[in-house]
């Protein structure tokens, strides 16, 4: 199977949106009257949640004119964050079919039909004009994707000149090889993490200045902490992304988790602006 169909093989469960129906009743929560924040424990599949969305999200100009672009969206947490907060338009590209299909319905769920939109597609070759967006967003996407080059270039492609590009990727902090499976893949047949250098490299070639940097290890430790804590005071909750990861979310959670610990690899932001 070619890299793209096993990526999205992966995160595909089955019956999603009904299941995050069926957990958002069991969290006491009416579909017919859930809101955007009612989703946000399970529609941001990065480390951090929402939190990490408006962290970076707070690094970049976005205004209520701007049409952004998600770049592997998932099932559109971050997209809808971003609409609500800033009142501008998105456009959520993803190649898991079952992503794109559960991000649409639950738009249309809690109510955004119209401002965030989202369609099925590889960002490596984005179905969308030259110059077609103000801004960008890559949240935990590249770790997928062995063609960091392509990548930054269709991403440079696709953005006007003087645009944002705010980056958080999983990436790779030494030499060292890392524990699966991890959420993002089982083996390290579907793995290309890559280091901050490689990253840069690949940005400053496609027409991307680096704004700014930074390793998100210890907030992603403090997250995964907090969550034990909260795991073991009241036992799993039934809404959360451990719903995107299948049979084996625990050993996945566990892996990463070891994986960051130990200084393999780390949560990374990039702000890059299109020259
Ligand atoms: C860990 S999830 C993150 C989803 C979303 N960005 C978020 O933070 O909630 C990784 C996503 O990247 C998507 N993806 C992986 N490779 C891709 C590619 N070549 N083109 C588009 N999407 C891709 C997957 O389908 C999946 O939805």
């Amino acid at each position: 199977m070619a890299v793209e169909a096993e990526v999205a093989d992966h995160y595909t469960t089955g019956g999603l949106f009904e299941r995050i129906k069926a957990a958002l009743k069991a969290n006491g929560v009416d579909p017919e009257t859930a809101t955007p924040k009612d989703l946000k424990p399970v529609d941001e599949f990065h480390i951090g949640g929402v939190a990490a969305t408006s962290d970076l999200l707070n690094q970049i100009d976005v205004k209520p004119s701007m049409h952004v672009l998600d770049i592997g969206s998932g099932i559109g947490g971050a997209s809808r964050f971003v609409a609500s907060a800033t009142g501008c338009t998105v456009t959520g590209l993803d190649l898991t079919p079952e992503f794109v299909e559960t991000a649409k319905a639950l738009g249309k769920m809690v109510g955004f039909d119209g401002r965030v939109n989202f369609q099925a597609g590889s960002a490596l070759d984005m179905p969308f004009e030259t110059d077609s967006f103000d801004a960008a967003l890559l949240l935990h996407v590249g770790m997928n994707i062995p063609d960091k080059p392509r990548l930054m270039n269709e991403a440079r492609r696709v953005l006007r000149p003087g645009a944002s590009f705010a980056v958080y990727e999983v990436m790779k902090t030494n030499s060292e090889d890392i524990d699966y499976p991890v959420p993002w893949a089982n083996t390290p047949e579907t793995s290309f993490l890559a280091t901050i250098e490689e990253y840069t490299t690949a940005a400053e070639a496609a027409g991307f200045t680096v704004i700014a940097t930074r390793n998100r290890r210890t907030f992603a430790l403090d997250f995964f902490a907090d969550l034990r804590a909260k795991l073991d005071a009241g036992g799993p909750t039934p809404l959360g992304v451990h719903l995107l990861m299948g049979e084996t979310r625990a050993i996945k959670v566990k892996n990463m988790v070891a994986n960051i610990s130990s200084g393999r690899i780390a949560p990374v932001e990039m702000i890059l602006n299109a020259t």
